[in-house]
């Protein structure tokens, strides 16, 4: 049961995948709105799983780009149908009956259906240990007074270090800082609830975050969740024109800009971006959400703009694309899916981290992994044209991190491969789930 945003589904999704093939059976949990949008991108998936619905509580016209607004509108109306429906399901299967439920952060009150019920629980945490690690630590840094423990700010300026071996942090950057007073409070919650699932299962490796790992057995990396029986492992429609268009070009030689199924670009920076990637000279293929009806902010190509070496889609193959030879580099938010699949394609990135725990995810990719940089804002608070078409080349012209990209790769194929770590931590989370 994923919180119903993309960066979460994908992973419950490949998550569920993996788990199928090893002979559990999957009920997947989609709200009915996202079952509506999704449609004619799911049916494949039925030979796998089986699919069951529940409102939102929302309207149908509601902006569900809030996310504080879905937040509490599952809180209050989604228990007591979860509730139901398991009841309804073990009731009317033999050999299907729920013994299991598998949550995403956001909803931890699922894990108390759960509980209620006398079912088992586990937490898919959708983004880095590091990340789940700062949410535990809520407590801890309130009781040191490093944050405000009505709004989570940092009661003064400071660089934390949560976990040995882990990402320096700056304070005004933990993952709850950019999101408001409301989701913090939430958060505070959530990770309360999130405490009853007996494991926390991450994707990730103990290569990417072995000092968030240590922080107790209960959390398991199983990542990365790359592998998958079926073509698709994305919940929207995807554009596979952009895979002919990648095979005519050399090795190493397009860049590839995607800033994940969130965040929103403003119009000023849209049009410096846009100018950016012509002044590159070089092939891009840049993922353009279409605007919806919430968007406040509508984008518009500039007239110098002439995209002549590129190639614009409303929304990627992404992990095709990141596997693909031609791809040089991945000009990215820093969200956790986009970052494990850019690393399992052993490609170098530019970080543009936008909120939450991409600014994290930078922090390990530039400043511990070194596989990356970070592209700056200059005075007026934008990444100019010149910024993104100094730091392709710097980029491109880094030998030392293209072959540390590479090397994290490496790692990563260890990791599932039969005798690596994460496929020993999710036969040994299999085992339970089954038991
Ligand atoms: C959210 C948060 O923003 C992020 O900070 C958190 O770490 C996870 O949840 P999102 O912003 O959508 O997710 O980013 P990301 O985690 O990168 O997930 C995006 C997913 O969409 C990836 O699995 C990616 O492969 C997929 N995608 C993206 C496509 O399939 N096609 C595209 O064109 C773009």
């Amino acid at each position: 049961m994923p919180y119903p945003i993309l960066g979460h589904m994908n992973p419950l999704l490949q998550f569920s995948q993996v788990l199928a093939t090893r002979g559990c059976k999957i009920t997947f949990l989609i709200t009915e709105f996202n079952q509506k949008r999704m449609k004619g991108e799911i049916e494949h998936l039925e030979e796998h799983m089986k699919f069951v619905t529940l409102p939102d509580g929302l309207d149908p016209e509601d902006d569900r780009s809030d996310q504080s607004k879905v937040i509490l509108s599952l809180r209050r109306t989604m228990p007591s149908k979860l509730h139901k429906l398991i009841q309804d399901i073990n009731a009317l299967e033999c050999d299907k009956k729920i013994t299991c439920i598998v949550v995403s952060k956001n909803i931890g009150w699922a894990l108390e259906v759960g509980h209620e019920l006398g079912i088992k629980g586990a937490l898919l945490w959708p983004a880095s240990a590091t990340s789940f690690a700062s949410f535990q630590s809520i407590p801890k840094l309130i009781h040191e007074g490093i944050i405000d423990p009505q709004t989570g700010l940092p009661t003064r300026k400071q660089e934390i270090q949560l976990l040995p071996n882990s990402a320096m942090m700056d304070t005004a950057k933990l993952p709850w800082c950019s999101l408001g007073k409301n989701f913090f409070l939430h958060m505070v919650e959530d990770t309360q609830s999130l405490k009853l699932g007996e494991w926390w299962l991450c994707n990730t490796t103990c290569d990417l975050e072995p000092g968030a790992l240590a922080m107790g057995p209960r959390l398991l990396p199983i990542g990365p969740l790359m592998q998958t029986n079926t073509n698709k492992s994305s919940f929207w429609r995807e554009d596979p024109t952009c895979l002919n268009w990648l095979d005519q070009y050399p090795p190493q030689s397009v860049v590839y800009v995607s800033f994940g199924s969130l965040a929103v670009i403003d119009p000023n920076q849209f049009k410096e971006l846009a100018i950016g990637l012509d002044l590159l000279n070089r092939p891009f293929l840049w993922v353009v959400r279409p605007s919806n009806d919430h968007n406040k902010v509508k984008n518009a190509y500039p007239n110098e703009f002439h995209g002549s070496k590129g190639k614009i889609i409303s929304w990627a193959p992404q992990k095709k694309i990141l596997n693909h030879p031609s791809i040089a580099c991945f000009i990215t938010h820093c969200g956790w899916n986009s970052i494990i699949e850019g690393v399992c394609g052993g490609i170098p990135f530019l970080c543009w981290p936008f909120f939450s725990d991409q600014f994290i995810n930078k922090s390990y990719i530039c400043d511990v992994w070194k596989v990356g940089m970070g592209l700056d804002k200059d005075e007026n608070g934008l990444i100019s044209k010149g910024e993104i078409r100094k730091k392709v080349d710097q980029l491109l012209g880094n030998e030392e991190i293209k072959v540390r990209s590479l090397k994290l790769k490496e790692l990563m194929v260890d990791n599932s491969a039969e005798e690596g770590q994460s496929s020993k931590n999710l036969k040994k989370f299999i085992n339970w789930a089954k038991d």
